[in-house]
């Protein structure tokens, strides 16, 4: 098995939250302590949020490639990022794959990933790291079925979890909800909202960055089902609407206020935008594959977010297109 670079940082908070729950760890008061965690004032520093990379099966359409190029060109940033924030869709369609075929695409994803960057990572999951879901080969009992593989390959027990990095809190969130009719759409879990409460609130001067894969807050959908209207096309091009934002996200808007949220970073839609409520921004970054490898979505080339944090607790975000010609 190759296992991914990753960063130990949040290790102890995390094991500690996994070992007895959110809401039990804030009940006993072991919060406080673990404060000493984390630096009195945040640091400036950079990250980079690369997301929906989509490596095809085998490295088609090149794809392996453009990863390997997008990866180069993250390390050659000046400065150099402390981390990369990955946005999940790592891989394509694994939810069509059988389990052999997804752990083969897997493993060779991560072959390249560790061929060409070591920075520490942080894994969030996208809809298209699902295995075998939309397969009827495949049983669900398999123990990499759905996020299975995912879990394994990142040592993740949960899909949600937090961790800090120099005086900054990150709030990782699974958005991504299998149904039974092999399709899925955008949700946020009731023990995953739990977990998000009690983690808000015990961070609640720090500065924070929340991510998810789908996003909660975009424009896109209604832009265009706007330009369809327009089109006078017969078919409404929105099949399944609530795959594209996430369906409770009043849920976590709900949490928000009152707590020190500085950016929801969010991939998904492989489109860049950059929208702000409340005074939040959520920033939809566009993708690593741009259009699934085929060239630019809706304009949108192929890149990676930059994102760099002041002391002040100020967010930049800058998206990178990487040079990739389909
Ligand atoms: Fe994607």
């Amino acid at each position: 098995m190759i296992l991914p670079t990753s960063s130990s940082r949040y290790s102890r908070r995390r094991f500690l939250r996994q070992l007895v729950g959110a809401g039990a760890l804030a009940a006993t008061g072991l919060e406080p302590l673990l404060a000493g965690d984390v630096p009195a004032t945040p640091q400036p520093f950079r990250f980079a949020f690369v997301t929906d990379l989509h490596l095809i099966q085998n490295g088609a359409l090149r794809s392996a490639d453009g990863i390997a190029a997008c990866l180069t060109a993250v390390e050659k940033l000046d400065p150099r990022p402390e981390f990369i924030l990955v946005g999940g869709d790592l891989v394509h369609v694994a939810r069509d794959l059988t389990v052999t075929q997804a752990e083969e695409s897997l493993d060779l994803f991560l072959k390249i990933w560790n061929d060409h960057t070591s920075l520490p990572a942080h894994w969030v999951f996208g809809n298209h790291d699902l295995v075998g879901t939309s397969n009827p080969s495949v049983l669900p009992g398999d123990k990499h079925y759905a996020k299975g593989l995912f879990r394994d390959r990142f040592q993740l027990p949960n899909l949600f979890y937090s961790f800090d990095h120099l005086g900054w809190h990150f709030v990782i969130l699974d958005d991504i909800d299998p149904l039974p009719n092999r399709s899925y759409i955008g949700e946020l879990f009731s023990d995953e909202l739990q977990f998000l409460r009690a983690d808000l609130d015990a961070h609640r001067t720090i500065p924070t960055i929340i991510s998810c894969h789908i996003p909660t807050l975009s424009n896109l959908p209604m832009e265009l089902s706007i330009a369809h209207a327009i089109s006078g096309r017969p078919t409404p091009p929105l099949k399944n609407p609530k795959s594209l934002v996430c369906t409770n996200a009043q849920d976590l808007f709900a949490d928000l206020p009152g707590h020190n949220i500085r950016a929801v970073l969010s991939g998904h839609l492989h489109f860049l935008e950059n929208l702000t409520q409340n005074g939040i921004p959520f920033v939809n970054c566009g993708a690593v594959c741009g259009n699934y490898w085929h060239g630019p979505m809706y304009g949108c080339p192929e890149g990676f977010g930059v994102v760099d944090l002041d002391a002040d607790g100020s967010v930049a975000f800058d998206y990178h297109p990487y040079g990739w010609k389909a």
